[in-house]
């Protein structure tokens, strides 16, 4: 029975690596968002892989007035996008489109909003935070709707990658949140 499991496992798998090229191909010219999500990931790979910082950006972030009103930034844009979600749970279906949209464009631009408050990832729990924001992200852009992955368990797969690590970030916000003020 498991060996019939796995097999199934490596043809969805196969399947997946065929249809990938199809679908970088086909659907994404229209996807904006993919690509600009795409290019701010390499730039912030680049940036962090370099050790460049922004001089005037780094004067701002050592102050902490600025880091409180970044962080609330980032704070509001994951609250938003996790709107969708919840208004979607209480029936919202009029606007789920514009919505969704709205959660692609927003998502696409995380990096950005990542920068303005932070230029290094941090350490120990920091880069948790910071890691689990940009793979919350990046699977956002490797979402089912963006080509022709259509494989059975792609679908279930990615929708408990993407909402588990946004669960995970909520609670890592709220400890980071804690351990700046709480002590102080
Ligand atoms: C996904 C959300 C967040 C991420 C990934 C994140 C990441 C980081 C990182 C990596 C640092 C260290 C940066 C450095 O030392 O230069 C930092 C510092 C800081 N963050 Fe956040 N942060 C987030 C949300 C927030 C929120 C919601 C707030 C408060 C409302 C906040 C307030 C601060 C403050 C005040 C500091 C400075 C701490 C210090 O200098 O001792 N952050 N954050
Ligand atoms: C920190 C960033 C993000 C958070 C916290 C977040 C959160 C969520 C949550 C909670 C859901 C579940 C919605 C539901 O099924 O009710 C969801 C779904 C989704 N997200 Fe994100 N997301 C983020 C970034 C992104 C990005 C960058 C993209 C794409 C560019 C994206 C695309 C999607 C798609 C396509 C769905 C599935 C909608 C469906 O089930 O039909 N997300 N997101």
């Amino acid at each position: 029975m498991s060996r019939v499991k796995s097999l199934v496992f490596l043809q969805d798998f196969s399947r997946l690596k065929a249809s990938l090229p199809d679908a970088l191909r086909s659907g994404l010219p229209a996807k904006g968002y993919f690509w600009a999500g795409l290019f701010l990931l390499a730039a912030l790979i680049a940036q962090q892989s370099s050790g460049w910082q922004w001089t005037m950006l780094t004067g701002l972030q050592g102050d902490k007035t600025y880091k409180l009103a970044t962080g609330f930034g980032l704070l509001a844009f994951v609250l938003h996008q996790w709107r969708f979600s919840v208004q979607r749970a209480q029936g919202e279906k009029r606007n789920a489109a514009t919505m969704m949209s709205y959660h692609k464009l927003f998502g696409a631009l995380l990096p950005l909003a990542f920068l303005s408050h932070s230029q290094i990832l941090g350490y120990g729990y920091l880069e948790i935070l910071s890691l689990t924001l940009l793979l919350a992200f990046l699977s956002g852009l490797f979402n089912f709707q963006i080509g022709q992955i259509h494989t059975p368990w792609y679908r279930p797969v990615w929708i408990s990658a993407h909402v588990g690590l946004s669960m995970a970030l909520l609670l890592l916000m709220a400890y980071h949140v804690y351990i700046n003020y709480a002590f102080k």
